[in-house]
């Protein structure tokens, strides 16, 4: 736990315009800023940053929070991590005390990692079975020990071995490397052959165990620990980071990163068991400008690598996807037709578009006007879903000039489906904003759609308290009679709780309730704030009718405009 009184330090030196113009471009609008919204796609600016409270509020999606809950959302960070990048990003050094707990468990873990690896190695000397199963798949011992390849036996030889080095059962269960069970301690990772996952420090954070038959599951990982989280790591960067300046080569499998870079393609990266994630894909935008996806070339994998397409495109890196003919993967392949054949794999990966392109093509005669027109339909529909207008006018001119049409009118058909995708958006937005109206999938407070009128009151009373302590004051000293007993929705309940203590202990600063509530949670809390903010009617009165409001609404009927608002949505 990292203390209030420091919390509200890193917060009084973030200037929260100053951390969200990283990541916006933000214009002065009277007393506040406003600028596009980095959490929906728009076109006018409904992101407010409101100096005088330090926060900011999304008028489209409803995004809102302080600095933190800000970090938290877009690096998708944790409530901690988040105040630890504030911290640095302004020189706040965060005592030992507070992050020792945190930070000596992970060093604890590291050095337990390094432990289990040089295990795992040790054994594969010995063990046959291993040795033999890597040696069948062609690796030699320079790449077993370039990767640090090992093998987990059956027994109970790590959990012994790290006993003896003075860790105790509760770190290697922390580290993820035991479990225990109704029988005792087990090592989690047993009878495989082993993979370490070493981050750019150098350090082993984690391990993916490979089984050597065709039993299930083949790969094992190690789950997330606190040193360890698999959507922000990528197997082999601590190597390929330095063979990156053309680019990186991203591809499934570890088997397909160790036998392309033992075919000289040092540059071949690979995700941990799940999909690309964002930060990855930042991860990856911090060492190269393009990345080649080379992944299986079945349909499953083929859809992925549309996904992590979309995704490193969003991230600002150039994009080409490889094609895998002939083999399941890369390792297969440059094991049937050699490095230099990868090479021209690689050199003739195409962008996405290109891809598509010649999908686009062999499916249709273009050399027959009706196979033109469908061709050119199919394509003004793919080039409408690119965001960037300089693709689009790349794209157009591609397609105009391999089917000899004129560019000027796919270039209209283009804008056509543009306006079309926009209007179908909008009217899924104004859907989207009447059930915001109405509670309707609220997960944040599952219990407003039932109470719509009394968790109005609420979210009203708590914006009061907020912007107002002394309220809170009253309420704890019994002048206003206010319990938790008379919220009726669970959510707002729970926040009157926790800012009923946090400012009857003196607490000023609603940020630090983060450590408590989500990010999510976190800003609909801010937005309760924020639309008090507005209203200059935070009187004795207006305080008091919320709260007979309240009171009252939990025996309501419906109002009329509920009525028109469900009647409008067919509920
Ligand atoms: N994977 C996983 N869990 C599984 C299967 C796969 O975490 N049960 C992950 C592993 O990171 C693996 C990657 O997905 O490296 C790709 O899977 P796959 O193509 O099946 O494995 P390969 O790496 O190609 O391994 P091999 O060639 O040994 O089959
Ligand atoms: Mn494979």
């Amino acid at each position: 736990m990292i203390p209030d009184n420091i919390i509200e330090e890193i917060k009084a030196r973030n200037e929260i315009s100053d951390v969200i113009s990283t990541y916006v471009t933000l214009r002065k609008a009277g007393s506040n800023m406003n600028g596009l919204c980095p959490f929906h796609n728009e076109k006018t600016p409904s992101f407010t940053v409101f100096t005088a409270t330090q926060s900011f509020y999304c008028f489209g999606c409803g995004a809102a929070g302080d600095a933190i809950t800000f970090i938290r959302k877009i690096e998708n960070l944790e409530y901690a991590d988040a105040v630890r990048a504030l911290a640095k990003r302004s020189g706040i050094e965060i005592p030992e005390d507070a992050d020792r707990d945190r930070g000596v468990r992970r060093s604890r873990i590291l050095e337990m990692n390094k432990e289990a690896a040089r295990f795992f190695r040790s054994q594969l000397m010995t063990s046959g079975e291993a040795k033999a199963y890597f040696i069948k798949r062609g690796l030699t011992q320079r790449v077993l020990d370039r990767f640090g390849l090992g093998f987990a036996p059956r027994g109970f030889g790590l959990i012994d071995h790290l006993k003896k080095l003075g860790y105790t059962e509760e770190e290697m269960i922390t580290a993820k490397l035991a479990g225990k069970g109704e029988r005792g301690m087990f090592p989690f990772f047993r009878n495989r052959v082993m993979f370490p996952i070493i981050d750019t420090a150098g350090s082993v954070i984690a391990f993916g165990g490979r089984v050597m038959d065709n039993s299930l599951p083949k790969y094992l990982n190690t789950p997330d620990t606190p040193a360890f989280s698999k959507g922000r790591n990528l197997f082999a960067l601590n190597y390929a980071r330095n063979h990156c300046a053309e680019e990186l080569i991203l591809c499934e499998g570890y088997m397909d990163v160790i036998a392309l870079h033992a075919a000289g393609f040092q540059n071949a990266v690979a995700t941990l068991g799940t999909a690309l994630t964002q930060e990855q894909a930042r991860l990856m935008k911090r060492y190269t400008g393009k990345v080649i996806i080379s992944y299986d070339g079945d349909r499953a994998g083929q859809n992925a690598a549309d996904r992590a397409s979309a995704i490193l495109t969003e991230a600002g890196l150039e994009v080409r996807i490889l094609r895998i003919k002939d083999a399941k993967d890369p390792d297969e392949y440059i094991k049937s037709f050699g490095p230099d054949a990868f090479k021209r794999l690689l050199k003739g990966s195409e962008t996405k578009f290109d891809f598509i392109l010649s999908n686009v093509l062999a499916r249709h005669d273009v050399a027959t006007s009706d196979g033109k027109i469908k061709a050119a339909a199919e394509l003004c529909a793919e080039i409408a879903k690119v965001r960037s207008a300089v693709e689009q006018e790349l794209y157009i001119e591609k397609t105009a000039s391999v089917l000899g049409v004129e560019a000027a009118s796919l270039k209209s058909d283009v804008k056509k489906q543009v306006r079309k995708r926009n209007a179908e958006q909008n009217s899924s937005f104004e859907k989207q904003m009447m059930n915001k109206a109405l509670g309707i999938g609220d997960k944040i407070n599952p219990d407003h759609s039932g109470n719509p009128r009394a968790s109005a009151a609420e979210e009203a009373i708590l914006g009061i308290m907020m912007l107002h302590p002394e309220r809170v004051t009253d309420i704890v000293s019994g002048k206003i009679a206010l319990t938790e007993e008379d919220f009726v929705t669970g959510f707002n309940r729970k926040v009157f709780i926790a800012v009923r203590k946090l400012f009857s202990e003196g607490g000023r600063d609603i940020g630090v309730l983060g450590s408590e509530f989500s990010q999510a949670e976190m800003g609909r809390i801010y937005e309760m704030q924020v639309k008090r903010e507005g209203l200059e009617s935070s009187s004795d009165t207006v305080f008091l009718d919320n709260i007979n409001a309240l009171k009252a609404a939990s025996v309501a009927q419906e109002t009329d405009i509920e009525k028109i608002i469900k009647a409008k949505l067919g509920q």
